[in-house]
């Protein structure tokens, strides 16, 4: 018994770290498909796929459950690695500014955020106090249920409606009215962010305008040292590995107009689903194999997004200006969020959203006067 809830519950912290993960548990679920979810993520990721369907003896099971510990092992490693260095070493060169290819105004850039009913009032009023306030005209929410509060801040928001489930197919139903709704603004840059992310815009802007926006560009950071390998049906009974780099969309990731359009016979008009069907992984994931698989483009990696999977503590709080996206959320258990003295305690700025944003624009009303940081 005991055996079983401690496999359980590694299974279960499998969902919770990996968004693939967790999404492929998502199919219609039974209660015992995390287990079921938990060992296929396991084949498609670290074994190079044997059959999907191939059921488990229990010697094979355990033999899984043995590499599942070791695989996130590897994977905490590889978040470690992935976040920045500390102080004093050097920088990694994918966090290096760049010279300005092409001018871009913050109309020019379509920022989705991705939320849920639910989190209207928990999650998306911090950031339409904050981030989202200093350009309305560059955000659009994309969410499942009316709200008359929200409509009244921003006429930006979109009712995709898709289902609130956090289920594989809710999600790459919520990207795919993101595509479409972008290709139809006509803008330079696509960037998706979920809604426990600070965008910090001038960043973003900076970045952005260091590449031209016709040219193929898609830039976000990975969430695994490697590239994910996964199965993709390519006919009713035909199937292939493929293995792809993906931008962790917790982490936010953007796409160039060049590149956007090049997507569409993927990605448009509903195709988005279709796609994320034949590898059946989520959004995220779905987003890498158009791109790198089936468009041959390689994900520009960069260090200066971050997603609630990392430690934040690690964000030197003298280089929040560079910082592109951050988050806030659990890791390891542990409250995760940036590490920043600010004019707000943490206990009534859990987030450290509000005291990031006082930190970047001193000059927002409600940040008090006085603060020192
Ligand atoms: C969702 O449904 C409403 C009401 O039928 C409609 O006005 C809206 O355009 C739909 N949204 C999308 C993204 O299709």
């Amino acid at each position: 018994m005991l055996k079983r809830c401690g496999r359980r519950l590694l299974l279960g912290l499998a969902g919770a770290l990996l968004a693939c993960l967790l999404v492929l548990t998502a199919d219609p679920p039974p209660p015992r498909v995390p287990a079921e979810g938990g060992r296929r993520a396991l084949h498609s990721l670290v074994a190079p796929a044997p059959g999907l369907e191939a059921a488990a003896a229990p010697e094979t099971l355990a033999r899984e459950v043995h590499s599942l510990s070791e695989y996130f092992s590897l994977l905490t490693r590889a978040r470690r690695d992935a976040g920045l260095p500390p102080a004093g070493a050097p920088r990694p060169s994918y966090g290096h500014p760049r010279a300005p290819a092409e001018p871009l105004a913050p109309r020019d850039v379509f920022i989705a955020v991705k939320t849920t009913r639910k989190f209207h009032r928990a999650r998306l009023d911090l950031l339409l106090e904050t981030w989202i306030s200093r350009h309305k005209e560059m955000t659009f929410i994309f969410t499942d249920g009316e709200d008359k509060l929200l409509a009244r801040h921003t006429g930006n928001v979109v009712n995709t409606n898709c289902s609130a489930a956090h289920s594989r197919q809710a999600l790459s139903c919520k990207m795919a009215v993101e595509y479409d709704h972008f290709v139809e603004s006509g803008r330079r840059w696509f960037c998706h962010v979920d809604d426990d992310n600070y965008v910090n815009l001038r960043a973003l802007l900076r970045l952005l305008a260091s590449y031209p926006h016709t040219q193929d560009i898609y830039i976000g950071k990975p969430s695994l040292d490697r590239p994910i390998q996964a199965t993709e049906r390519i006919s009713e009974n035909r199937v292939r590995p493929v293995h792809f780099w993906f931008a962790t969309g917790g982490a936010g990731f953007c796409i160039s107009r060049g590149l956007a359009l090049k997507m569409s016979p993927w990605a448009s008009g509903g195709h988005f689903m279709s796609t994320a069907e034949r590898i059946r992984l989520p959004d995220d994931c779905t987003v890498g194999y158009i791109v790198e698989a089936l468009l041959g483009v390689p994900l520009i990696r960069s260090g200066l997004f971050h997603s609630h999977l990392e430690n934040l503590q690690q964000v030197p709080a003298s280089e929040l200006h560079e910082q592109v996206t951050l988050s806030y959320g659990m890791f390891e258990n542990k409250r995760n969020a940036v590490h920043v003295k600010g004019p707000f305690s943490v206990e009534a700025d859990p987030s450290r959203f509000r005291s990031i944003h006082c930190h970047l624009y001193p000059d927002t009303p409600w940040c008090p006067h006085t603060a020192i940081f």
